[in-house]
């Protein structure tokens, strides 16, 4: 993510900056570090060039054949650093829907060009789109997608450099953040938005929404607004997504302590009773620039120390249902949610993995107590359970640790609210930033996309927790990012035991002849960076959106514009298959219900995509079809 001035700032790289963690200066430890990190690098490094010794041993039929047939139907495409969508020949792509277009008639004369004005930028699509899911009801298609956060510039053209001036700015901000759910039809003229469709809704920052789960009602929910701890205003920072097997859509709350400022002096930024967890999520008297707690007080924590404790959260909403709330489920945790992928276990039980995406963090699993029955009561599904952080162990196992009142020593609101320190005392593993995860479609493992981590073996995370290397993140000062795998034990993701490997170790081979080079499945043809978005389609091939440095210099040589991919799981091969737009992240995925579209985030573009001229740049969505309208996924 990137926002507003500093354009080029991630948000952790942001959270670095403003609210810096602690130094490692203990050289010792470092030097010790960085020799056992060569210890364990050879067996890192057997995955790449020794497939068949590891797959002799952990991972059964993993190992990577290249010269496998490829089942990809298609001629993979070259990096690029233009301002274009580039697909392989035999595809196109279109625009979908894009910043400020009008999902209503009444807001028609939003211009985004212009800077359209505070009223009616809740009736429009809002910026720079991320997780997104399809839902098909009684014949129609319904899309759910995210507005992660706000370019403070570009939503504000006549401000100078984006800083709200009063009220109606930091509205403007509210309004074009949050989610949106339309009704999306295909016509001889390509794919659209139905304007006016009754199912079209804007959620916003200020959309009133239900706590529900075990840390509903607790005193560290409540507000002076809300004494029952129950009932919140918005959603934010929508990251990714995840979409329940009863046909709702999940919206994940990523960096919402961005929001958050102080209008007090906040005495050297330390831990009180009333900002406890507040330094281990970020949360300061500056924020991140969008000055809401200048206007509307809500967010000022000096005034509402407890409002970010109501952000953090999984929203479940019903997208077939415009009148109904969305609901804030405590049972899942409360930490920088990237995405909550959702599978069922043999049993029936619900399991939904999720990533902390933060420098350091951790994966987590929740496991709900009853089971789903299909057109039964849900309730609870999502909030009964024991939420797990993950463990890995260098040999290639794994487990899943409980976080409880026992395990923590912290009562179960409080380990939910402050999930991150209950995982830190569990002794869950650090991890390369968790993104997306992804259940493969045709085998019983799951994926999570590790996009960097410039701090690993340097610095400790938030809490404090060293950060060695260790089996999943073995490469000191990660600047490539990986992808690990997991196949739980007895086939049942509900279960607490796994085996895991890398799928792939993105890297550059152009530079390097190390392990920053990158698992032998990458190539020149086509290396990458960051992977974050991520999801498997009906065939079981993965798909992978990155995320990361486009400079196309030095390290990142020859990798050019973010991109999609896609994956074999069987032979690891791995094929470029779009490129962005310079400047831009490629981020969320969807299929049409018919599967000859696949939908297509572009966030952040750079440039003046897509409307080309001197106009700004406008996040969208691009629909991608074949040219023969053959099946796409
Ligand atoms: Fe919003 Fe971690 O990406
Ligand atoms: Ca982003
Ligand atoms: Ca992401
Ligand atoms: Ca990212």
């Amino acid at each position: 993510m990137k926002h507003g001035k500093d354009t080029r700032l991630t948000a952790d790289a942001w959270d670095e900056l403003h609210s810096p963690r602690p130094e490692e200066n203990d050289f010792d430890r470092v030097v010790e570090r960085a020799i056992s990190r060569r210890g364990f690098m050879g067996g890192v490094l057997a995955f790449g060039s020794g497939a068949a010794a590891m797959s002799a041993g952990l991972l059964g039929s993993s190992a990577i054949a290249s010269t496998a047939t490829s089942r990809f139907p298609f001629t993979p495409i070259a990096a690029q650093t233009d301002d274009a969508i580039h697909v392989p020949e035999g595809y196109s792509s279109s625009i979908l829907v894009r910043w400020g277009d009008p999902l209503f008639s009444d807001a028609d004369g939003y211009d985004v060009t212009e800077g359209g004005p505070a009223a009616g930028s809740d009736r429009v699509f809002g910026e720079n789109t991320d997780g997104m899911e399809t839902f098909s009801f009684r014949g129609h298609e319904i899309l759910a997608i995210n507005h992660e956060y706000a370019n403070r510039e570009t939503n504000l053209p006549a401000a100078q450099e984006g800083v709200p001036a009063n009220a109606d700015d930091v509205l403007k901000f509210q309004n074009l953040q949050g989610v949106a759910v339309v009704e999306i039809e295909e016509t001889d003229s390509g794919w659209s938005v139905v304007k006016d469709s009754p199912f079209n809704r804007r959620i916003t920052h200020n959309t009133p929404m239900d706590i529900v789960g075990p840390a509903a009602g607790h005193e560290l929910m409540k507000t002076e607004a809300d004494p029952t701890g129950t009932r919140s205003l918005g959603t934010m920072n929508n990251c990714g997504s995840g979409k329940t097997p009863w046909g709702t859509y999940l919206t994940c709350e990523e960096n919402f302590n961005g929001y958050f400022g102080s209008t007090e002096a906040i005495q050297d930024q330390k831990p009180n009773a009333l900002s406890r967890g507040h330094d281990r999520y970020g949360i300061g008297a500056e924020g991140w620039g969008y000055d809401y707690h200048k206007w509307d007080e809500r967010f000022d924590i000096s005034k509402n120390p407890n409002e970010p404790n109501r952000v953090g959260w999984v929203v479940e909403i019903d997208p077939t249902d415009p009148e109904s709330t969305p609901v804030k489920h405590t049972g899942l945790g409360r930490f920088k949610h990237e995405n909550a992928e959702v599978v069922l276990a043999p049993d029936g039980r619900v399991v939904v993995y999720m990533g902390d995406d933060e420098r350091g963090e951790y994966l987590y699993k929740f496991v709900s107590n009853g089971v789903y029955v299909p057109g039964g009561s849900t309730e609870g599904l999502l909030d009964d359970g024991t939420l797990f952080a993950a463990k890995f162990n260098d040999d290639g196992t794994g487990e899943w640790l409980a976080l409880t009142p026992e395990t923590t020593g912290m009562d179960l609101a409080e380990l939910l609210i402050f999930a991150r320190e209950a995982s830190s005392k569990v002794g869950a593993t650090t991890m390369d930033r968790p993104e997306w995860i992804a259940t493969n479609t045709h085998a019983i493992e799951a994926y999570c996309c590790l996009t960097n981590n410039k701090n690993r073996g340097l610095k400790p995370n938030a809490g404090g927790d060293e950060t060695p290397v260790n089996g999943p993140n073995p490469r000191e000062t990660n600047n490539y990012g990986q992808i690990v795998r997991w196949r739980p034990h007895g086939e049942d993701h509900a279960g607490n035991g796994f085996d895991w490997d890398l799928y792939v170790m993105a890297g550059n081979p152009e530079v390097y002849n190390n392990v920053y080079g990158g698992s032998e499945n990458v190539t020149p043809g086509n290396m990458f960076n960051s992977p974050d978005g991520m999801a498997f389609d009906q065939n079981g091939l993965v798909w992978i959106q990155t995320d990361g440095d486009d400079s196309n210099a030095e390290d990142f040589a020859g990798m050019g514009n973010n991109q999609m991919l896609v994956g074999d799981p069987a032979t690891g091969e791995i094929a470029r298959f779009l490129t962005g737009p310079n400047g831009c992240e490629v981020t969320g995925l969807a299929w049409s219900s018919d599967r000859r579209t696949m939908f297509v985030g572009i966030q952040h573009p750079g440039g003046h995509w897509p409307d080309g001229g001197d106009v700004l740049p406008r996040s969208s969505v691009i629909a991608v079809k074949r040219d023969d309208n053959g099946l796409i996924g």
